[in-house]
């Protein structure tokens, strides 16, 4: 029995996270409970996974790869109803690994360790197990002479019993036809009504054959999450995980305890990231760059060498070189080239700039398309849209854009020009052009005395 399958248990409801959703699409670390579980699970070399799906079932299916076989659990009747759901996937000869969908800190290390256990064991069950400081709401390990005779749920516990401190993770591996023979067993005999998957242990034990135990010394790696307390809980966790393996990979955290970065985020070795940052969802970023406290990153792909300082980042791109902030907010689709400046106060959006250019304080670049060496003055706006309708800005290489100039789009400004500050762009600015749009000044001297806060 070489090969093993997977039945992941996500059918119910998460009563306890007090929630629209189902518990198993709630996230931590920037997945969702199931997909860290399943992506642990394919780490492990098991590749034939089925998920018993239920509560919510159409939406946690929409999460799940084709190649993923899916079981409807109509009625959430207990975890080992929910494996009879998946009878035919569950072959004679196969080992099937058992794990819970709310469950996302298990490591494929820990689940290559529980199978190869169970094959060396000659085990008919073998039960992950942790010593846990506060067992409360785990099923208890009962052992007799050490040996593992039964689980017993928290609910129907004796006092003595709920002092017991190993408890069962949720992981298990079964012989796939003594598991198929003891699920017809069990009976909805207990203080919650359901069928149990724990109450095989006691009939694969009464039937003669070898269960066994295998338990983990780091309690971490079977955390379930019940409640969003548990779920801060294993965000503590994963955020320890990721921030030391950064840290082994060569970067630096100035306060790793109030770093937060997802585990889908790459960062590149000799990048320096200091306090209160956060790093979300396919976020890329490239060695050598300086992330300023407070800078809240997602989706985006940074390259080598920038510096970013209290800033907000969404689904774009940075090229090499780029200084960015403090306080810009770079809003979803926007290019930033080389070694371009974004300052403070910069709201861009939907838009392309081209190397060199400056951007550096109190300005909104919205649909525009901006080339390179380009300097916009302070008070710069891209006058993108009318109430209904959004256009687009294009400024070339080489402009000079003055203080306060307004670009209502549609507009052109055309390579090597320049806008006198305050200027209201409405039209076209050729090539090498000079374009100034204001009302002129009038100075009426002596003026002022005549002016009614004077009388
Ligand atoms: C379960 C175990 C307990 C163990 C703990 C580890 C049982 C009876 N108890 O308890 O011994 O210590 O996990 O975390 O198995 N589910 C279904 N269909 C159902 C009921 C549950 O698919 O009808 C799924 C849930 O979506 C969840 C998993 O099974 O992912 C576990 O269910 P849950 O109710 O959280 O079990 P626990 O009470 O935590
Ligand atoms: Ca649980």
């Amino acid at each position: 029995m070489e090969n093993f399958k997977t039945v992941i248990l996500a059918a119910g409801a998460g009563t306890r996270m007090k929630s629209n959703k189902a518990k198993v699409l709630h996230k931590v670390a920037g997945k969702t409970f199931l997909e860290h579980v399943i992506d642990s699970v394919k780490g492990s070399g098991s590749d034939e996974i089925a998920v018993i799906i239920g509560h919510q079932k159409d939406e946690v299916k929409k999460l799940l790869n084709p190649n993923i076989r899916t079981f409807v659990q109509d009625e959430l009747l207990g975890t080992g109803h929910a494996v009879l759901q998946a009878q035919e996937f569950l072959d004679d000869n196969s080992v099937i690994l058992i794990l819970n969908g709310d469950a996302p800190l298990t490591s494929p290390e820990t689940i290559k360790s529980i199978f190869q256990e169970h094959l060396n064991s000659g085990n008919a069950v073998t039960v992950l197990t942790a010593e846990l400081k506060n067992p409360t709401g785990y099923g208890r390990i009962i052992k007799e002479d050490n040996e593992l005779v039964k689980i017993v749920e928290e609910k129907d516990a004796s006092p003595e019993e709920k002092l017991i401190q190993e408890v069962n993770s949720g992981v298990y591996c079964f012989n796939g036809d003594i598991l198929k023979k003891s699920l017809k067993k069990i009976k909805p005999e207990n203080n919650s009504k359901e069928y149990y998957l724990t109450d095989t242990i006691k009939i694969i034990k009464d039937l003669g054959l070898k269960v066994g135990t295998l338990k983990v010394d780091d309690a971490d790696e079977i955390a379930a999450i019940n409640s969003r307390k548990q779920l801060a809980e294993a965000a503590e966790i994963f955020k320890k995980r990721i921030n030391l393996s950064l840290m082994d990979s060569g970067v630096t955290l100035i306060d790793p305890n109030n770093t937060y970065i997802d585990c889908t985020v790459q960062v590149g070795a000799d990048t320096v990231i200091y306090p209160g940052v956060i790093l979300e969802g396919s976020t890329i970023i490239g060695s050598d760059c300086q992330i300023g406290a407070n800078s809240h990153i997602i989706d985006s792909d940074i390259a080598d060498n920038v510096e970013i300082d209290n800033s907000t980042i969404k689904q774009s791109k940075i090229e090499s070189g780029a200084v960015i902030g403090p306080y810009a907010y770079i809003r979803p689709d926007c290019y930033i080239g080389k070694k371009v400046k974004i300052g403070d106060f910069v709201e861009i959006k939907n838009s392309t700039i081209q190397q060199n250019t400056k951007i550096p304080h109190l300005i909104y670049v919205g649909d525009a398309d901006i080339g390179e060496n380009c300097n916009l003055g302070c008070g710069t706006i891209c006058v993108n849209y009318n109430g209904k309708d959004k256009f687009r800005t294009t400024i070339e290489d080489d402009c000079f854009i003055g203080c306060n100039t307004n670009l209502v789009a549609p507009v052109t400004v055309k390579k090597g020009s320049f806008t006198a500050a305050g200027s209201t762009i409405t039209e076209d600015v050729p090539e090498e052009t000079f374009a100034i749009a204001r009302a002129k000044q009038v100075n009426k001297e002596g003026y002022v005395n005549k002016l009614a806060y004077k009388n």
